[in-house]
């Protein structure tokens, strides 16, 4: 089990223009860290990269657009080589299940769980590279812990979410004969634009700064399941861990809480 970010180390990270990821970029950057940071938006990298521009690159892309991605996978062979990669790039839309919208629920998809595999196939080609110069390396999956509940309205961002869980343990026994560590981060409630959009009640919200030193602290301490906060994700688990039937009824209590309907 490696620990990382000990010593200054390149970091790719994707999503870093809001929210999570932009408080992750602010603090690697103030901790000494290089960084080449991804997502659609230029204006908001190129204020990262103003901070130190030494050590920060940006790479923008739009992760659902491979060819987009492998222009970044140019920007990464420029550099150093990477020694973790943090995808982080996600989107939540929830569903009115009076309008089932598969569209909808494809959007949550591509961008969470294909839009991070196409990040890995930029990133894994680096991150062997950088096993071969005989270094730690590390691949970063965030993904959630709403999918450990069925919370209504969630199917797509849940859904996607239990798929990036499953993609990140099955790469890690994957991966681990090559040494590369795969870490799946699984928030509860942070405080971002994502989630300022919600009209709903959430208990434990975090900032997005404590959510970042939370992943910085689990990087170092080589925690590969990085979840937060305590009391939010133990609950969960134990509520979702009860028999599927009491889960169940619980569920559509708190459907029928949420839409007014009976
Ligand atoms: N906030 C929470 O409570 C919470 C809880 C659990 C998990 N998470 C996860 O944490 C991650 C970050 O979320 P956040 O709350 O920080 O949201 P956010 O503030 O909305 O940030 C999302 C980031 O992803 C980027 N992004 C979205 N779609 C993209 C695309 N197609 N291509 C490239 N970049 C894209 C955005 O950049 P551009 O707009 O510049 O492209 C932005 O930097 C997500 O994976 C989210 O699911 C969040």
């Amino acid at each position: 089990m490696s620990r990382f970010l000990a010593e200054p180390s390149n970091v790719w990270l994707t999503g870093a223009t809001s929210g999570i990821g932009e408080a992750l970029a602010r603090q690697l950057i103030r901790e000494g860290h290089s960084l080449v940071v991804t997502g659609r938006r230029q204006s908001a990298l190129d204020e990262l990269a103003s901070l130190d521009a030494a050590r920060v690159r940006t790479a923008p892309a739009d992760t659902t657009d491979t060819g987009e991605l492998a222009r970044v996978g140019s920007i990464l062979d420029s550099g150093e080589p990477i020694d973790i990669a943090i995808l982080n790039a996600g989107t939540c839309e929830y569903l009115d299940i009076e309008h089932f919208d598969s569209e909808l629920i494809g959007r949550n998809i591509d961008t969470n769980v294909m839009g991070t595999v196409r990040s890995i196939e930029q990133a894994l080609p680096r991150l062997r590279r950088t096993r071969r110069l005989g270094r730690p390396a590390a691949l970063v999956i965030v993904g959630s812990s709403a999918w450990w509940f069925p919370f209504a309205r969630a199917e797509g961002y849940g859904a996607s979410k239990a798929a990036l869980a499953y993609l990140a343990h099955s790469l890690r026994a994957d991966l681990a004969r090559e040494g590369i560590d795969v870490f799946l981060v699984s928030p509860g409630f942070v405080k971002t634009p994502l989630t300022d959009r919600n009209d709903f009640p959430m208990p434990f919200l975090v900032t997005a700064d404590n959510a970042a030193k939370r992943v910085i602290n689990g990087l170092k301490k080589g925690r590969h399941d990085i979840e937060f906060p305590r009391r939010f994700t133990w609950t969960l688990r134990l509520l979702g861990n009860l028999p599927q039937a009491l889960v169940d009824r619980m569920a559509a209590a708190m459907a029928r809480d949420t839409s007014g309907n009976q």
